[in-house]
């Protein structure tokens, strides 16, 4: 099994970036948590600070990936593009936020993308990537 594990903008700064929203852990230290939760699956892990590239990676998944776990990170509250992309691929998705964005600005709260996911998991930190491939995992 193939899973797609994609990460929008700014992401490639996690450890660096805000880390007392985001924390230290990096995101090749997301990644290689990721490996180790899904030892008998392949884990496709991406990022991109281009919202196009992360269309063209969702289209991509529909005939290489059984799931997609996604953190869109900005694109979360403004791209339909990304949600329609979504919609076009058949297998479980999961929406993973490492900060809690319900208690955050109020631009935060709406995410087009939870539109089409399948499970959403926010506020539990990079523990929260784990969580959700784990979940999609048990929908296949
Ligand atoms: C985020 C939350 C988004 O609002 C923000 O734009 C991000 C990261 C999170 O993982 O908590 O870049 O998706």
């Amino acid at each position: 099994q193939t899973i797609f594990v994609l990460n929008g903008p700014n992401l490639n700064l996690l450890g660096k970036r805000e880390p007392e929203i985001y924390g230290s852990d990096t995101l090749a230290d997301v990644e290689a948590m990721c490996r180790k939760a899904a030892p008998n699956a392949v884990v496709d892990f991406r990022q991109s600070n281009h919202e196009g590239v992360l269309v063209d990676w969702i289209q991509e998944a529909r005939d290489a990936a059984s799931a997609i776990v996604i953190n869109p990170a900005a694109y979360t509250h403004t791209s339909v593009a990304i949600l329609d992309a979504l919609s076009a691929f058949d297998g479980p998705v999961v929406e993973v936020h490492i900060s809690d964005v319900h208690k955050r600005e109020a631009f935060r709260h709406h995410s087009y993308v939870s539109l089409r996911a399948d499970h959403v998991i926010v506020g539990h930190g990079v523990a929260g990537y784990v969580e959700g491939l784990e979940w999609a995992l048990g929908q296949l």
